[in-house]
């Protein structure tokens, strides 16, 4: 892999006193590429991106942007610095409209012309919330409004994604539209780290996986191999595929 942009080195993090949920945890991600994070219930998955945005300070290890050590910069200041996290669950405003939610993505920037330029860009990407623009966001599906999250997030023109599973609750059909769009982000060449139930699916779409158990990154590599891997798949995966 080319030199990470962003990494999670040796993270030890909790809740509170409660023995820790992270215990060793590293994670790198370059630019250009989709590391997706892969493991059960409770495994800790969303523990990673929270600490990856800065919303939970680890109790040692550190994150690293572009060469620099970012690790007690806190959530807004991390943001600034190109670090966006779409949380797991719907998080739109629901009475607001698209474009309210998508502009709250920018309410850091004072330039007008520049929160402008970035929603016509936003809306390039995301067709369907170009469309959606002036309807109230409750209105739209699950899969629309996961749309506007990614919208949101990207008015930053952040380095770096945290997507906290993003396919919850969508039929296959919209799930492959919403993977599609996260493909995009990659080809837009940020740093995609990706957290999926859907691990399968997701695996196909990341070029790296890495299946996090105990609190560690138990295995890690390119995900192709991952997938192709009957001991892994039938723990997992949910059993290897029917050959194609
Ligand atoms: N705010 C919190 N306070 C206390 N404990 C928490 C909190 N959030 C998560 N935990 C605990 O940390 C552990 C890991 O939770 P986390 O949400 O990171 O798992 P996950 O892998 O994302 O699970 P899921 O697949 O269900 O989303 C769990 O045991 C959970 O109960
Ligand atoms: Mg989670």
């Amino acid at each position: 892999m080319s030199d990470p942009l962003f990494s999670v080195r040796d993270v030890v993090a909790g809740y509170g006193r409660a023995a820790p949920v992270l215990r060793g945890l590293s994670v790198d991600v370059a630019a250009g590429s989709i590391v997706c994070l892969v493991g059960p219930n409770g495994a800790g998955k969303s523990t990673v991106l929270k600490v990856a945005s800065g919303l939970l300070p680890p109790r040692s290890g550190s994150l690293v942007l572009s060469g620099e050590d970012v690790t007690r910069l806190g959530p807004q200041r991390l943001l600034a610095r190109g670090v966006a996290h779409v949380l797991q669950g719907h998080s739109v405003f629901p009475e607001m409209t698209v474009e309210e939610n998508v502009r709250l993505g920018a309410y850091t920037v004072r330039d007008s012309s520049l929160v402008a330029s970035r929603c016509a860009r936003v809306r390039e990407i995301f067709p369907v919330v170009g469309e959606r623009w002036r309807s109230p966001a409750g209105l739209l599906s699950g899969g629309q409004q996961k749309q506007v999250e990614f919208a949101r997030a990207l008015m930053l023109e952040p380095a770096v994604i945290l997507l906290d599973e993003p396919s919850m609750g969508l039929d296959p059909k919209t799930t492959a539209v919403v993977f599609e769009q996260i493909g995009r982000m990659r080809s837009l060449g940020l740093a995609v780290l990706l957290v999926e139930q859907n691990a399968r699916r997701a695996l196909e779409l990341a070029d790296v996986g890495c299946v996090l158990d105990l609190g560690r990154v138990h295995i890690s590599g390119p995900a192709r191999s991952l997938l192709a891997d009957p001991k892994l798949a039938a723990l997992y995966l949910g059993g290897t595929p029917h050959p194609s």
